[in-house]
């Protein structure tokens, strides 16, 4: 009845989006190089890199569809691919443009969408140029770069590859929108959140929704969105992380054409999840209106240090209702690794911050 479905990326957003397609009776294949990650434990599981050419055509060479949980892919084996007639969703051409910082910039630049200016840095005297040029700036690898990894404030050095060197923002807030996209081209935006940073990690800690902003900010953000995906022509969902700046303009941040960790509360929250909502888009099922259904917010469970984790307090916040606690199934945790998150909704924003009070208070890695 389902076309064959295979995910490049065995992670938790690989996971959630296996457990989106169990509903239907959709049985993923996975690909990831990690034998013990999330994933591992499906049947559908194979034990290969996503990056790797020879892996991913072999993974991919008799599926009907092909999607993606990360942006760490080798293209040239989906453009084959694509070739032999599998339907990749997200396209090669997409997967180019987003797995390159550099060419993100270059590609948001191009469509007139703002974004902070940025340098290209391919050495140290690049880097010592771009110091001096921009005040403040924040350097960023170019490749392979993820929860706040490759992204750096310090612009002294040491040069570690090829990067971007981008105007440093005087944040007010971040937000992201996620929105999906069919091949048809109907669209749906999810509800904008608000998403607050590790201090230091530049990794989301936790998220709310719906934030307290104002309505035509959270309009702008959903409409930039949805032009982002219209402008890439991309099939599936699509993350865009927003900074909203002390005098209230948006600018892009970054793109993400997958499930995204801002999305988690759309289990729970809203009319339908991210993951099925992907699964919708590059099955061509209909999009259904995605706005959120509850108040809620989304912490991520965070490894605190190198080994076995150990979780306090589950009994207790599981005791809860509302409160709604995903672990990953990761064996060994490291400072700031997500292992897993904790979706709370409630009656209003009071009944959320009162829950997530319960949860500081009683749960904690150890
Ligand atoms: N230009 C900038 N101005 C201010 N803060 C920034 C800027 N770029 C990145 N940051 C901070 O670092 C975080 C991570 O940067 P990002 O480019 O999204 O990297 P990652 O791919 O690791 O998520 C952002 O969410 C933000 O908090
Ligand atoms: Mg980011």
């Amino acid at each position: 009845m389902w076309p064959k479905v295979g995910i490049l990326g065995g992670g938790q957003l690989g996971r959630m989006l296996v457990q989106a397609g169990l509903d239907w009776g959709l049985e993923c294949r996975v690909l990831d190089a990690a034998p013990d990650g999330p994933c591992a434990y499906f049947k559908g599981f194979v034990q290969g890199s996503p990056a790797d050419e020879n892996d991913v055509l072999a993974f991919g060479r008799d599926l009907d569809v092909l999607t993606v949980e990360m942006e760490n892919v080798c293209v040239s084996a989906l453009e084959k691919l694509a070739d032999q007639g599998v339907n990749v969703r997200p396209s090669p051409e997409v997967m180019a443009v987003v797995q390159d910082k550099a060419r993100q910039k270059q590609f948001l630049e191009a469509r007139r969408f703002p974004t902070a200016p940025f340098v290209f840095v391919n050495n140290d005297e690049e880097l010592r140029l771009a110091a001096q040029t921009f005040g403040a700036g924040v350097l960023k690898l170019r490749r392979g770069g993820y929860d706040g990894k490759g992204v750096s404030f310090e612009l002294s050095g040491p040069f570690l590859g090829p990067s971007i060197v981008e105007e440093r923002i005087d944040l007010a807030k971040e937000l992201s929108v996620i929105v999906a996209r069919g091949a048809d081209g109907q669209s749906r935006a999810f509800d904008p959140v608000e998403t607050f940073f590790r201090p230091g990690a530049h990794l989301v800690e936790k998220l709310v929704c719906p934030p307290e902003l104002s309505s035509s900010v959270l309009r702008q953000a959903q409409n930039l969105s949805l032009r982002i995906a219209e402008a890439l022509n991309h099939v599936g969902v699509l993350a865009v992380e927003f900074f909203l700046d002390k005098n209230e303009k948006l600018w892009v941040n970054e793109i993400s054409p997958r499930p995204h960790n801002t999305g988690h509360h759309t289990i729970e929250a809203a009319y339908v999840s991210q993951f099925e909502q992907h699964l919708r888009a590059i099955l061509d099922l209909p999009l259904v209106p995605s706005n959120i259904r509850f108040p809620s917010a989304m912490i991520n469970i965070l490894g605190v240090k190198n080994g076995t984790p150990e979780y306090r307090g589950l009994r207790e916040i599981m005791a809860v209702p509302g409160i709604k606690v995903h672990l990953y199934g990761k064996k060994i945790a490291t400072p700031n690794r997500k292992l897993g998150h904790i979706t709370v909704i409630g009656d209003d924003a009071r009944d959320v911050a009162e829950k997530l009070s319960v949860i500081d208070e009683k749960f904690s890695v150890v």
